[in-house]
């Protein structure tokens, strides 16, 4: 009996000391928001960058040079949560690397995850891309893998609606924060699903940009292995009454599939990727290249099939294999910026 009441005596001790000690998350007696999240949890951290708190720490740490951060975050760590610090610096540092994709101006009010920095499109391709379907009547878009919303940013200037599809929570979060600090959250509505089990009837076009890259194995380079395949992709294409997906340009040409038109599009001489078109105003096989900023490009048209084709030899093989039948600017059909500058 004389155990169990010591042990009794014992608890309550253990509760009492408990209760004094100081909560670390309360800093110097100030109230902070942000101090009833939970810490090292990528989506609350993004989330405290959002409490005003959190924004006034990110426009102090805006220019913070990599090389003075531990100084900086020792003296932020006076006045604020560690866990916001680390968070804010983070954030900083990955709009930095922004900035070529995004441009100053964006980039600097965007939030960022890791990956979504590495694999958003680049604005000035983001913005050729949807202006070309909004010139082709495309109003709303099934913007499939939509990332931090590289894609769905460009789609909603252009004037396009957009339901944007991502499975991962901290990359939905991010697109969410950017259509609101971009001013374009009447416009994009962000969706945590897997792609695959989305209903996309009723908008006009679905645009999917695979993940092409693994934590695991890096690079992927067979598109069977994208997330999601290309398969499923090509299919949810085919579905859609304009489907156009990203893929990258070193695919091998065997796997582009044969309804297809496929693009090439490089900016500022890099080449950055290839598109596919399906449906209505694409012609099956052919190839663009396009040149941005410029906008030029290069459209061939595959030759048409006949009997006796026009480069074939009597043995059946032919003189040129790749000969088109045409090869020419842009089609008037397609926008303004398509054609040859
Ligand atoms: C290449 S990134 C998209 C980038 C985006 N277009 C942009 O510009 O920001 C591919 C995205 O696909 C998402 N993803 C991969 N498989 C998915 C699936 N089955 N369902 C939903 N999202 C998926 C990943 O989480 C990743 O954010």
């Amino acid at each position: 009996m004389a155990t169990f009441y010591r042990f009794v005596v014992l608890l309550a001790w253990a509760r009492i000391l408990a209760a004094a000690t100081p909560d670390p998350a309360r800093h110097r007696g100030r109230r902070h928001t942000v101090h009833r999240l939970a810490h090292n949890d990528p989506v609350n951290d993004l989330a405290s960058l959002l409490t005003p708190e959190g924004r006034a720490l990110l426009d102090e740490v805006r220019d913070t040079d990599p090389a003075r951060e531990l100084a900086v975050a020792t003296r932020l760590r006076r006045e604020h949560p560690a866990a916001l610090v680390s968070a804010a610096l983070g954030q900083a540092r990955l709009r930095q690397r922004a900035v070529a994709k995004f441009g100053e101006r964006d980039a600097t009010r965007m939030f960022f995850t890791p990956n979504g920095v590495e694999q958003s499109t680049r604005a000035s391709v983001a913005t050729y891309r949807a202006e070309c379907l909004y010139a082709l009547g495309v109003r709303s878009v099934a913007d499939l893998c939509c990332g931090i919303g590289g894609d769905a940013i460009a789609l909603a200037r252009a004037g396009i609606r957009v339901l944007a599809v991502d499975r991962d929570p901290l990359t939905c979060a991010a697109a969410r924060a950017n259509a609101d600090a971009l001013g374009l959250a009447e416009l994009i509505e962000v969706r945590e699903a897997d792609v695959t089990e989305v209903d996309t009837a009723g908008c006009d076009a679905v645009f999917v940009d695979p993940a092409r890259r693994s934590s695991k194995r890096g690079r992927i380079f067979d598109p069977e292995a994208y997330s999601p395949p290309l398969s499923w992709a090509v299919s949810a294409a085919l579905g859609a009454p304009l489907g156009l997906l990203k893929i990258a340009p070193g695919i091998p040409h065997e796997a582009i599939p044969e309804a297809a038109t496929a693009e090439w599009v490089s900016d500022g001489g890099d080449v950055k990727e290839a598109m596919l078109w399906f449906g209505r105003d694409v012609t099956p096989g052919a190839r663009r290249a396009t040149l941005l900023p410029a906008g030029a490009g290069l459209h061939v048209t595959p030759a048409p099939r006949s009997p006796t084709p026009k480069y074939a030899r009597s043995d059946g093989t032919c003189t040129s294999p790749t000969a088109p039948s045409s090869a020419h600017t842009w089609s008037p059909r397609w926008p303004r910026s398509w054609r040859a500058a």
